[in-house]
């Protein structure tokens, strides 16, 4: 009997798999036909697979094509399943031609030409694109421009900064660039804000009253009485306000609070995140010590995720204690937030303009997880015991900025298709009212001279 195997993701099967597969089926007697597992598929950069494995397998299935079909989970995996099957010719597209050469050492390789005119991508991006419109800091939006074009289902068509790199010409193709909020919202359906924290709520709750979706880089707001309003609006007004922390976007982080769920280090008595960085206060430092980037409002929030996402929100009382560089106590170039839970504690610094080694420690009765720094883009923790033959090593690849997959579930959540999201409404919240506790003074002071 000949045997013959093709790969794929098969996302929104169309007539280009059908083909394939029905020339690669009459190529032998028996077809294998592996499909990509979500996790390998966003490992290898295909990040807007709209169907998960299950609805991908199915749709396969109901093609009456397929003899066997495997799953495809890790890379190499085609030389073991042609030993294991005892494959003899390895099909895939004309778009493939070269790269599994190295696979006629154990069988034959044959490239079919690709049936033109049809691909997931371009289904994909059939519906109508959202349009999105980036507000802030022209930096930052530049950044945010590139990584858009990663994601199906949009198009940056309009920008709202307050100055322009005139000899730079990332932005050339949009449109709409003004320094007028009012008219970005009236040419979008949805906008991304990294503005200045003290004016978010005024923007958002605008933006939700035309009922323009939010994706918003955090702290939403400093208080959490207008995070809540902001939540509510958004709700009634059937739009989405998301806070923006990479960080929730990173495979190996979401893994990392399912094992711990999971009792791997059993009791959880401490949770302690660091975040610090000296160059963009350097920059800031130049633009009359702007708050907006200040240690609590650029690191806060991200130091204080996984306080809230491992230990909850529920903490009995909390103690900030900042180094100010200015006379206004607006600047702090350094704070440590501590937070006493019924059975916990959870402990945060963060820093512009001070370094410290930014890891993430989770301390349990039968051992400890470790995230090395920069633990905030981390692909790789470690689960440590007293006994060193016990402990284990996590490694999750991940492809590109965060900021694309958090993109990419941000346009999820707009077109409705789900309402999952990584961070919750009491998360937001919490964060909220956190910064409501720094700028109500309710801040110990350390009396240090800030020498920069
Ligand atoms: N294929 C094909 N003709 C097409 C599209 C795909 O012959 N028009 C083949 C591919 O070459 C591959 C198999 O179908 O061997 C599975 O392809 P897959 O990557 O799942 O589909 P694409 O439509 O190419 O997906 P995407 O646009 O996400 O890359």
């Amino acid at each position: 009997m000949k045997k013959v195997i093709t790969y794929g993701t098969f996302d929104l099967l169309h007539y280009g798999h059908l083909r394939l597969l029905e020339r690669a089926k009459e190529l032998g007697d028996y077809l294998i036909v592996g499909v990509t597992s979500d996790d390998f598929d966003k490992q290898r950069g295909k990040i807007n697979v709209k169907q998960p494995l299950m609805e991908r397998l199915q749709n396969v299935k109901e093609t009456g094509l397929a003899d066997e079909i495997i799953i495809e989970e890790y890379e190499g995996q085609k030389i073991d399943d042609i030993i294991k099957y005892g494959v003899d010719v390895f099909v895939l597209g004309s778009d493939w031609v070269g790269k599994f050469d190295y696979l006629k050492e154990y069988c034959e390789v044959i490239y079919l030409p690709r049936t033109e005119g049809v691909s997931s991508t371009e289904l994909r991006n059939n519906d109508r694109k959202l349009k999105l419109g980036l507000v802030g800091e022209d930096i930052y939006l530049k950044k945010i421009y590139n990584e858009s074009f990663y994601v199906n289902g949009i198009k940056v068509t309009a920008i709202c900064s307050n100055e322009f790199d005139e000899s730079d010409d990332t932005f050339k193709d949009i449109e709409i660039k003004t320094n007028d909020f009012d008219k970005l919202l009236d040419n979008v359906d949805a906008l991304y804000l990294i503005s200045n924290p003290k004016n978010h709520y005024d923007q958002i709750k605008k933006a939700l009253l035309k009922h323009k979706s939010v994706l918003c880089e955090s702290p939403i707001t400093l208080d959490e009485k207008e995070c809540k309003e902001l939540f509510l609006l958004a709700n009634k007004n059937k739009c989405v306000l998301m806070e923006s922390i990479k960080t929730a976007y990173s495979t190996a982080y979401l893994r990392l609070l399912l094992l711990l769920k999971s009792g791997v280090i059993g009791n959880i008595v401490s949770v302690e995140s660091t975040c610090t960085s000296l160059k963009d206060y350097m920059y800031f430092q130049k633009k009359d010590l702007n708050v907006e980037f200040n240690s609590i409002c650029a690191w806060g929030p991200t130091a204080m995720l996984p306080i809230f996402q491992i230990l909850g929100t529920n903490y009995k009382s909390l103690s900030i204690k900042s180094l100010f560089i200015d006379k206004e106590k607006k600047f702090d170039a350094f704070s440590k937030i501590d937070f006493l839970f019924d059975n916990a504690v959870g402990s945060v610094k963060v820093a512009k303009g001070i370094k410290s080694e930014g890891e993430l420690i989770v301390s349990g009765t039968k051992g400890y997880l470790i995230v090395p720094s920069p633990w905030w883009i981390t692909d790789y923790f470690e689960v440590r015991y007293e006994n060193q033959n016990n402990n284990k090593r996590y490694f999750y690849q991940l492809e590109g900025e965060g900021f694309r997959h958090e993109l990419v579930e941000f346009v999820k959540r707009v077109k409705q298709q789900y309402k999952n999201t990584n961070i919750s409404e009491e998360v937001s919240l919490n964060i909220a009212k956190v910064m409501h506790e720094f700028y109500s003074d309710n801040v110990s002071e350390i009396q240090n001279s800030y020498k920069n």
